[in-house]
């Protein structure tokens, strides 16, 4: 079968998304699979079509990508696709949609509240007594657009900044505390990482430049909470309808933890999160590659 890798595309996450997907093409073309790298367009359906793409392993973050359209197409297409359905691809983009879910499933998630764009701030902020706050664009990935604020002034510049991004925003308490990540592969959870950046902020810069960020793998917690973290990865993947590979990102403080969010295309580059995970569980990157393209009913 042919197998059309999609990478690239129109997100603010573009640049990761090559990286993901050049080493995910290199993967498969290593293993002996036939593959065509697909930068995914406006015009995604024709060049699918022309090059006979028989399967389609989705390396998209972001918007047009990773938020269901592009699945939604796949599916329309009947082009077998990796990862999560359109349903809980859409939701877990969806900052806000995901805290709901897992609300409603009893799962922990630091308090929030939202706003739109064109909205009136003034109940927001009348609201918002308690610093530092997190703000957020609902629909966004890799950090950007978020910013960590400390007061009204800072949360309307924080609230500027989001909505350049996207035009609904999280703002939301900002847990201190450590910060993890649980990787689950086809329904099996991956040991947990602690992510320590070296300057305080997870951000883009510390997320994708070597040396910035320690790992420690797995996560140094107490046995308890580990196993607690791992089963509420689960359960949160499925309460959203995950497919193959997702990474729930957390914040833990003293014995309480905090569910943020649940990629359902975690980036896959030299510095991500999910490859150390799986590299951890005995599975290299290619096998990790594999692992999920085969799920997607090759
Ligand atoms: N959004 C980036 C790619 C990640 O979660 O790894
Ligand atoms: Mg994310």
């Amino acid at each position: 079968a042919t197998i059309g890798i999609l990478y690239g595309g129109l997100s603010a996450e573009r640049e990761i998304s090559l990286r993901t997907g050049k080493a995910v093409e290199k993967a498969l073309t290593g293993l002996g699979y036939r593959t065509v790298g697909i930068d995914a367009g406006r015009d995604l359906a024709a060049q699918l079509r022309q090059a006979g793409v028989e399967v389609a392993f989705i390396a998209l973050h972001g918007r047009y990508g990773e938020d269901g359209t592009v699945q939604g197409m796949l599916e329309l297409m009947g082009i077998p696709y990796t990862g999560s359905g359109v349903l809980a691809s859409a939701l877990a983009m969806d900052k806000v949609a995901t805290k709901k879910i897992l609300l409603h499933h009893e799962l922990p998630t630091p308090g929030f509240a939202v706003l739109t764009a064109g909205e009136d701030r003034s109940s927001l902020l009348e609201r918002c007594r308690h610093f530092p706050l997190v703000v957020k664009p609902s629909r966004e990935g890799s950090t950007i657009g978020i910013s960590i604020v400390h007061d009204r002034e800072e949360l309307q510049a924080g609230l500027d900044e989001a909505l350049k991004c996207d035009s609904l925003v999280l703002v939301e308490d900002y847990i201190e505390g450590l910060e993890v990540t649980v990787s689950v592969l086809c329904d099996q959870v991956l040991p947990i990482i602690q992510i320590v950046p070296k300057d305080g902020f997870y951000d883009y810069n510390a997320k994708y430049t070597a040396g910035q960020t320690e790992y420690l793998l797995p996560a140094p917690l107490p046995a308890v909470l580990y196993e607690r973290l791992q089963q509420v990865s689960l359960r949160a993947c499925r309460a959203l309808g995950c497919r193959g590979a997702a990474r729930v990102d957390f914040m833990v403080r003293e014995r309480e933890f905090y569910c943020l969010e649940v990629n359902t295309i975690p980036g896959m580059t030299e510095t991500s999160l999910l490859p150390k995970a799986a590299a951890e569980a005995g599975l290299d990157f290619a096998e990790l590659v594999e692992r999920m393209l085969l799920d997607a009913g090759l």
